[in-house]
């Protein structure tokens, strides 16, 4: 399946602009990750775009989530490795994580929230101007954008990089599609 394939379906089944726009931050992110590791770019950047298609088709019912996902996303021709990750990012499943794609697209995941709640709280609500140290320091405080889990962040560990590298790239993979983001 091309990119253009996998937006596409993203944008029939999603009309909530922020969530396309938390699967292309996603998307980035792990296109950024896939790189520094050596492994299959465009494998893990249509993992991270189309993670979270059945989220409104499955309104929240997180023991759904993802298994409908799945579903959708086989029928668009994704391999396994790319359906088991999608399958497992939900831990309402059960589902262990094994490869590192299921490790990876489960660190990235939040890590989109806390980045984009960080450039909100600026003054120009810009990326561009938003440094690594500052998002670390955000990480730190637990008050500040509370739902966005820090252990599964912090997991990225168990794909490679350790916390501090992994938000910087992070936050250098989404300011290079601020754009896209709207920040
Ligand atoms: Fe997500």
């Amino acid at each position: 399946m091309t990119r253009k394939e996998a937006l596409d379906s993203v944008k029939a089944n999603v009309e909530n602009e922020n969530l396309v726009k938390h699967m292309l931050a996603t998307e980035a992110i792990m296109r950024a990750l896939a790189r520094r590791l050596g492994e299959d770019e465009e494998e893990w950047g249509l993992t991270g775009l189309l993670h979270d298609i059945d989220m409104e088709l499955t309104e929240g019912d997180m023991n759904i989530h993802s298994t409908l996902g799945a579903d959708l996303v086989r029928e668009l021709g994704v391999n396994e490795t790319m359906v088991h990750a999608i399958l497992c990012h939900n831990e309402a499943h059960g589902i262990p994580r094994e490869t590192k794609l299921d490790k990876a697209l489960f660190c990235v995941d939040p890590l989109t929230g806390l980045i984009t709640t960080a450039a909100l709280v600026r003054p120009d609500k810009k990326l561009a101007g938003l440094e690594a140290n500052s998002v670390k320091k955000k990480f730190k405080e637990k008050s500040f954008a509370a739902g966005v889990n820090r252990e599964q962040i912090s997991s990225c560990s168990q794909v490679g990089p350790e916390l501090d590298e992994f938000i910087e790239l992070g936050l250098v993979a989404m300011q290079g599609i601020a754009a896209d983001l709207g920040l």
